[in-house]
């Protein structure tokens, strides 16, 4: 038994540890088992993308077809000039610039997000206000700032353009059809079709992950190129807290305290109540899958607006960071303008306060990077890339 009680050796260690003299523990090498899980669940072979079971043209080609037409198609804007394509573009499936041009030069609040690999996600928007691929597609069309649309404009361009097509896909005519939602229902669900089959193929970093895992395997993880990139963007980084999993998304919300004045700057806390109550969404009466099967989504983000709302005031959906090097400029406000940028903006733990709304994720937080380390980070994105699909 010791002569002192406990207290008095917990207040000498206390002590000992502010002076320095506490023993710094060596940093354990990287990676541990549990970062070796993390690691290897950024790799994973297939690259097609989950079923969506609320619509179930999803992966039919004829529907891929029509959508592919609809996507492309500037006459279904009421100013007969905007089209998906006109901020979903070319190689990066988005515009090189902050904010994107609608209808009579209307400025969009937001960056255009990608729309290659979209379909991995089951949240759209920077603020979630669309929960599935396809009924995200009807908010552009009728936006007054985007398509400017009307469901007339689009019952009239179906039945005068697409009326076969259409027909062999949801087995009547636009003209039969007598309900104005479902024939939206229906436009969302051919493009979402077409959307599913944008994407790129593997990128280098996949090859890196994978032969990093054999290097790991051998003992020889500290030589290999990858290392410090990997090991920043797991430790000191925190990156994988929310880029996890083969799209490098968790497809959840957070506040990383990106500057934004703008009215909308509240985020998914803003969005949420108009989606959770909106006929299009994926628990609605035009959605394909089974009764229940969706609300467990909804209720959970129903339960964190009540629980924890103050988690979700400025909070915006991780993007994927698959083929991030074409999509600059970056973050929902497009503000941000290289990925050097972005990993600056993370070591200094997001922006001055005040800049932003709510408070930051807790795991945002100055990271005291060096410049090595930066440097590693930059190169794991551009190594995101992925080939193009042939
Ligand atoms: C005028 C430019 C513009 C047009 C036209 C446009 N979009 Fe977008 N798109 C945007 C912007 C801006 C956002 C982000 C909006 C936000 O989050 O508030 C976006 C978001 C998206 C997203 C969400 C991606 C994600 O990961 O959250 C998808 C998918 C998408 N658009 C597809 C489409 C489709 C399909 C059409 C045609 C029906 C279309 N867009 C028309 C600018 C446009
Ligand atoms: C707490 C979760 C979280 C962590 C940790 C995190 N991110 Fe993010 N990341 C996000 C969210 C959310 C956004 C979008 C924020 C916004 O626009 O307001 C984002 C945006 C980005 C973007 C911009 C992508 C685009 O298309 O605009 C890049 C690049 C990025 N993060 C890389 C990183 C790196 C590198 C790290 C580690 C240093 C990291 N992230 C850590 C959640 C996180």
């Amino acid at each position: 038994m010791s002569r002192y009680p406990l207290r008095t050796w917990m207040l000498a260690g206390a002590l000992l540890g502010s002076l320095g003299l506490g023993c710094t523990e060596p940093e354990e090498p990287f990676p541990t088992t549990e970062e070796l899980e993390k690691l290897q669940s950024l790799h994973t072979p297939s690259r097609k993308p989950p079923a969506d079971p609320t619509n179930k043209y999803g992966d039919d080609p004829l529907a891929a077809a029509l959508g592919n037409k609809l996507f492309n198609d500037p006459g279904l804007s009421s100013c007969g000039t905007v089209s998906c394509k006109s901020c979903h573009e070319g190689e990066s499936g988005t515009v090189s610039t902050p904010k994107s041009l609608g209808c009579n030069g209307a400025v969009t609040g937001r960056n255009p997000p990608s729309v290659l690999g979209s379909s991995y996600s089951t949240w759209f928007m920077w603020d979630g206000r669309a929960d599935r691929l396809w009924n995200q597609a009807l908010l552009p069309l009728f936006s007054p700032i985007e398509m400017a649309s009307s469901p007339a404009i689009l019952r009239n361009r179906l039945t005068t353009r697409y009326a076969e097509e259409y027909k062999s896909v949801f087995g009547k005519l636009p003209s039969e059809e007598s309900n104005d939602e479902q024939l939206q229902a229906n436009f969302g669900k051919a493009i979402a079709a077409y959307e599913r089959t944008l994407n790129r193929n593997e990128a280098p970093f996949d090859q890196d992950v994978l032969r990093f895992l054999g290097a790991v395997q051998e003992g020889k993880a500290e030589k290999d190129p990858a290392w410090l990139g990997l090991k920043t963007f797991l430790r000191k980084g925190q990156c994988i807290l929310c880029h996890k999993g083969a799209m490098l998304s968790d497809d959840q919300f957070h506040n990383i305290g990106v500057a934004d004045a703008s009215d909308s700057r509240r985020g998914v806390a803003a969005a949420a109540n108009a989606m959770l109550t909106w006929t299009f969404n994926s628990s609605g009466p035009y959605s394909d899958a089974p009764a229940g099967l969706e609300s467990g989504r909804l209720q959970r983000l129903v339960s964190d607006l009540q629980l924890k709302p103050s988690e979700l005031e400025g909070a915006y959906k991780t993007p994927t960071l698959r083929n991030v090097e074409l999509t600059g400029p970056y973050m929902h406000t497009g503000d941000v303008k290289t990925l050097e940028d972005v990993v600056e903006l993370y070591d200094k733990g997001g922006d001055v306060a005040g800049s932003y709304v709510g408070t930051l994720s807790q795991s945002i937080a100055p990271l005291d990077l060096t410049d090595e380390e930066k440097a590693a980070l930059v190169k794991l994105l551009k190594s995101m890339t992925g080939a193009p699909k042939q």
